[in-house]
């Protein structure tokens, strides 16, 4: 639309403005608010621009090559993805506890992101063509919560880079800072972005990590991959994307319970179904999704996903229960 046009050139020339020459590089995360600024950034400055994207292994199916195709093929943009996979299990064996779950993900973000960044640094030399840049993606709420002028922005997740050491230090860049969600989602869709990126609901940044009651292990994220594929897609075939909030699978992985799979008795996993309904996250409520719909997913993810042999739902409103189940 005429509007979005707009938005889109007046941020591409003050992106232009801030940067000049110099180099720019940009964290993505599978969310939306990265990969819109980063294509702003990169519709504004090309080249000069660097994207770097650490997969931690706790995405969605799909997410990561959303990431590293379609974000590419849509806007063009240098990408280094960080394959760090490996890194994010063995710093997650063992644990249980969800706020420890979150530190040793933020913390190991941070590491990996850390020594990407200096890399990009090093191979752009000094002088004109220096790093000097950082994207963010904060939104005008973000900036209103934190009370904050330029580069104040206190963002929640720990894609927040501001734990950066002072000898990595940048200027943020943030071209997103005046507007709400529904416009970012528009100006992502003016650049050409994948609609599933674009319209992407809210998934919390340690990712999968934290809808596993239990040890994080890689077949239990390979399980809860394809469950939660399942209810997304069939979600979105019923039309109800726009009226749930999100839908958190969550799998109990130390529960087992008794089944009857094919021929036999099995001893498999449930899984719950978390759709909910809210404004802002701060509450929700329980999603009324059809019962028809509830029984497609279930027979599809029992039938699909040999581990589970149970799909339950979550009826509980925000409070008491939070969106999440860690
Ligand atoms: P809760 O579970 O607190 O979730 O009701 C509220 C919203 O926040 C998301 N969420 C997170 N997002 N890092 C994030 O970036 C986190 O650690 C985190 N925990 C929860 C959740 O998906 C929901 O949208």
């Amino acid at each position: 639309t005429w509007t979005m046009v707009n938005i889109v050139e007046e941020q591409v020339e003050r992106i232009r403005a801030q940067i000049g020459s110099k180099r720019v590089i940009c964290g993505l995360s599978g969310g939306v608010d990265s990969a819109v600024a980063g294509a702003l950034v990169q519709r504004a400055v090309g080249d000069q621009l660097t994207c770097v994207f650490v997969d931690h292994g706790l995405l969605r199916k799909g997410e990561a090559e959303q990431v590293e195709k379609d974000f590419v093929a849509a806007t063009g943009a240098t990408l280094k993805v960080v394959d760090a996979q490996e890194r994010f299990l063995n710093a997650l064996a063992g644990v249980t506890d969800p706020e420890t779950k979150r530190k040793i993900i933020g913390r190991e973000f941070i590491r990996v992101f850390e020594q990407a960044a200096r890399e990009v640094v090093a191979a752009a030399g000094d002088g004109d063509e220096a790093v000097e840049f950082l994207v963010q993606g904060t939104l005008y709420p973000d900036v209103v919560e934190s009370g904050g002028g330029p580069g104040t922005a206190n963002i929640k997740s720990h894609h927040n880079v501001g734990g950066l050491p002072d000898d990595l230090r940048f200027t943020l860049v943030e071209p997103l800072r005046e507007l709400f969600k529904d416009e970012v989602r528009k100006v992502g869709e003016e650049l050409g972005l994948p609609a599933e990126m674009v319209w992407r609901q809210p998934f919390p940044g340690p990712g999968l990590a934290i809808r596993i009651v239990g040890e994080v292990t890689a077949e239990r994220l390979a399980i809860l991959r394809e469950a939660d594929a399942i209810a997304r897609e069939e979600l979105t075939r019923a039309g109800l994307d726009r009226d749930i909030w999100q839908c958190p699978v969550v799998l109990l992985a130390d529960v087992r319970s008794v089944g009857v799979q094919g021929d036999g008795r099995t001893y498999g996993h449930p899984v719950v179904l978390r759709p909910v309904t809210s404004e802002d996250a701060m509450t929700a409520d329980w999603a009324r999704v059809p019962y028809d719909v509830l029984a497609t997913i279930s027979n599809r993810i029992t039938n699909e996903v040999r581990e589970i042999n149970r799909v339950t739902l979550d009826v509980t409103s925000k409070p008491p229960g939070t969106i999440e189940w860690e």
